[in-house]
């Protein structure tokens, strides 16, 4: 029998090896672009897919693989443990587990893009449409600095708890959570709580801002099992706590130095940034009319006191009657999201806009093809689409599109 060389021993060099779970051919394609960019020192940094360089454990690798991750889910519901567990490469590592946000990116992809990217400490990355920041938290996790917007003020308030919990005083937050039952007490009674009312500018908001996120997650969590916000309120806390305390022991021990990032509740549509300010942007939009996010955040935007049907107004995605209808409003709305983006784009830089092929809502309309059509009008210069598979929703979308432009000025 012919002797066989595995792929990974004719793609790397010896002692090289992938992150556990690394399966998809895409994830291959990003590794190996992440190789053909990086130098081996940038690899141990920063590389997104690497668990050994030369025999050496990659700094991701660490981050994921934190001893004490049995023990932040210790008292978790045996779902969360497997999502989180299982999940710990792709979704669960440093603060993005704080909220397990539909949707969200697998913030590995987003590292190999911003690595892929070239784009290092001293840049700055904007997602526009940020959802649960995960392009501002795997940049600040990367050293870079970065700006996420989101129409959303929930989504706006997890952007800043994941962002600032990436590097904050845990003696701060372990000095306010000391009584649990009289925090609890007050969210309860206060709605929007007094706090956030009469201490805009205060040092500790910051920190109050994550027992706000506790609290608005075990509302949600609550209202999907049989257990009560008493009891579910300090098993949240702890986890949220524990995951930020361990994360914050292990990032001092690697020294890793945090990026700075701006939270903005805005528009997509009428983005408060300067021109020709940004070096970078990477950016997913809803994808047509796939979830409604009001409706998924009802709980937590009434609970802020924030009015639905005018943030549906802004929303892409939530407007008009019928396909046809609806898709023209889209569309519309994304030529002028696209329009703002490239106007605050420094000249040449980079955009990735990864959007879902989701035709069998849209009656076979492919919304990527439509998207470079788009970017090309507003001069955005396409230059590759790469196709990445989605599991676990395959009877409405299939596949997702990461679609590369530059801006040409
Ligand atoms: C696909 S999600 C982004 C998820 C994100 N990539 C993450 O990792 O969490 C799309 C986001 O676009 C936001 N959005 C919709 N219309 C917007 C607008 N006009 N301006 C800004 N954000 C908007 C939604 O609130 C939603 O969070």
């Amino acid at each position: 029998m012919q002797k066989h060389k595995p792929l990974i021993e004719k793609l790397f060099a010896k002692n090289y090896q992938l992150i556990d779970g690394t399966d998809e051919i895409f994830e291959l394609d990003l590794a190996l672009w992440e190789y053909e960019v990086l130098s081996k020192e940038e690899l141990i940094n920063r590389s997104a897919y690497l668990k050994l360089v030369d025999g050496i454990e990659t700094t991701h690798f660490k981050t994921c693989n934190l001893q004490n991750i049995e023990e932040i889910h210790r008292n978790s519901s045996f779902r969360t443990k497997v999502f989180f567990l299982d999940g710990k490469y792709s979704t669960g590592y440093a603060t993005h587990s704080l909220f397990p946000y539909r949707g969200k990116f697998h913030p590995q992809l987003i590292r190999a893009l911003l690595n892929i990217l070239e784009i290092k400490p001293g840049n700055v990355v904007l997602d526009p449409m940020a959802g649960s920041s995960t392009v501002a938290v795997e940049a600040n996790l990367l050293g870079i600095d970065s700006i996420a917007v989101d129409l959303s003020p929930f989504c706006a308030l997890m952007g800043k708890v994941k962002t600032f919990a990436l590097d904050l005083d845990i003696k701060i937050l372990e000095s306010i959570i000391i009584k649990p039952k009289e925090l609890l007490k007050k969210l309860k009674r206060e709605k929007v709580p007094e706090y956030f009312k009469n201490n805009k500018d205060d040092k500790k908001r910051s920190y109050y801002e994550i027992v706000l996120l506790v609290f608005l997650d075990t509302v949600g969590f609550a209202s999907r099992t049989s257990s009560s916000i008493d009891n579910l309120f300090p098993r949240v806390l702890e986890r949220y706590v524990s995951t930020i305390k361990y994360f914050q022991e292990a990032r001092q021990k690697m020294g890793l130095k945090i990026g700075k990032s701006k939270i903005i509740q805005a528009s997509v549509l009428d983005l408060p940034i300067d021109n020709d300010s940004v070096d970078a942007i990477i950016t997913s939009p809803p994808y047509s009319f796939a979830i409604d996010y009001l409706k998924n955040d009802q709980p937590q935007l009434e609970y802020l006191g924030y009015n639905l049907d005018s943030l549906r107004e802004e929303m892409i995605g939530l407007q008009g009657r019928g396909i046809e209808n609806k898709l023209e409003i889209y569309f519309d709305k994304m030529n002028q999201a696209l329009g703002e983006m490239k106007r605050v784009l420094k000249k040449n830089a980079p955009i990735v806009i990864i959007i879902g092929t989701n035709d069998i809502q849209t009656n076979g309309v492919r919304l990527e093809t439509k998207v470079i059509e788009l970017g090309e009008r507003q001069g955005l210069k396409f230059w590759l689409n790469l196709q990445k598979p989605i599991r676990g929703l395959q009877n409405t979308m299939r596949d997702e599109s990461v679609l590369f432009f530059t801006n040409q000025k």
